[in-house]
């Protein structure tokens, strides 16, 4: 089997957000603020720490703010050393430098498989990273480099996974599997957003991916699925009967920052863990009368 390396990402970012409406009418979710730095920065630094430096976002009408959040901003620059703020410079500047960008609009958001067939021309024949931004995982070692790891043993596709509340899984894709090792799962099947009595496990799909360019073929053959849109899940399902496929419970603690309660959650415990703020952080969380 040939073996290649994981360079490339792709974030899917062209969904509506209706879950954070009304703040996302006009504002793309992926730039919500978690503490200082939007969402979307969050997953690219993932990848980045991960070793993966091609970033490939799907992004579609009114997501301008995260293309112009990954450029250079001359005129914030020139104000900056103008009014001595100088120091602010380097984080601004490794905002765009540490990675190379590439856009692509998706111009009907047709569901998450379709957004990734989007991108079939940019990655061509080699396995790549699916990484979706609402999905925020906090663990000293990135969520991503722990599958990259995995799949440079495997070399199969291999799906990041965490187990939920039964109460839970009409929210997700859910693995029918059995385990390997402690945290590997070999994929018998998937099924996307099951009723709780239909799921076959509590093994819960969450936001990062690497995948194997098979996968863009069965999309293109995939019918519209759950919600009426293009679903990743679909395709999976038909990869996990010609190729051995895995799930990997990935380390770390994650929230759904596309929710409101999950954003408020990761807002909380990201803002507790800020050098910075930390600590002001919690002594005004521990003088509220809760
Ligand atoms: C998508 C996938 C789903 C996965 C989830 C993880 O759903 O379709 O299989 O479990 O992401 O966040 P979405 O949350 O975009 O509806």
């Amino acid at each position: 089997m040939r073996k290649q390396q994981i360079t490339k990402a792709v974030i899917p970012a062209a969904g509506l957000g209706t879950r954070f409406l009304p703040v996302t009418k006009a504002s793309p979710k992926e730039m919500l603020p978690l503490v200082d730095k939007p969402l979307i920065q969050y997953v690219v630094e993932e990848a980045v720490a991960s070793g993966i430096r091609q970033i490939i976002i799907i992004t579609g009408r009114g997501k301008r703010a995260i293309e112009d959040h990954f450029d250079i901003s001359f005129e914030l620059e020139e104000i900056l050393k103008q009014t001595g703020k100088k120091r602010l410079l380097p984080e601004l500047r490794n905002i765009s430098e540490m990675a190379d960008f590439c856009y692509i609009r998706q111009s009907q958001p047709q569901g998450l498989g379709h957004a990734l067939l989007c991108a079939k021309h940019v990655i061509g024949d080699e396995p790549f990273a699916v990484m979706l931004g609402d999905d925020i995982i906090d663990h000293p070692k990135p969520a991503l480099k722990q599958m990259v790891e995995i799949y440079e043993n495997h070399h199969a596709p291999i799906i990041g996974i965490q187990q939920v509340e039964k109460s839970e899984v009409h929210q997700y894709g859910i693995l029918d599997a059995s385990v390997t090792k402690e945290g590997l799962y070999k994929i018998k099947t998937l099924v996307e957003k099951p009723a709780v009595a239909d799921a076959p496990s509590d093994l819960a799909v969450i936001g990062r991916y690497i995948l194997t360019p098979e996968i863009f073929e069965l999309l293109e053959k995939t019918p519209p699925g759950k919600n009426n849109e293009i679903q990743l899940t679909d395709a999976l399902k038909e990869l996990a009967k010609i190729k051995s496929m895995y799930g990997y419970r990935i380390e770390g603690s994650r929230y759904d920052a596309g929710d409101k309660l999950g954003f408020l959650q990761a807002t909380v415990e990201m803002g507790l863990k800020n050098p910075q703020l930390g600590n002001k952080f919690r002594n005004y969380l521990k003088g509220l009368s809760l």
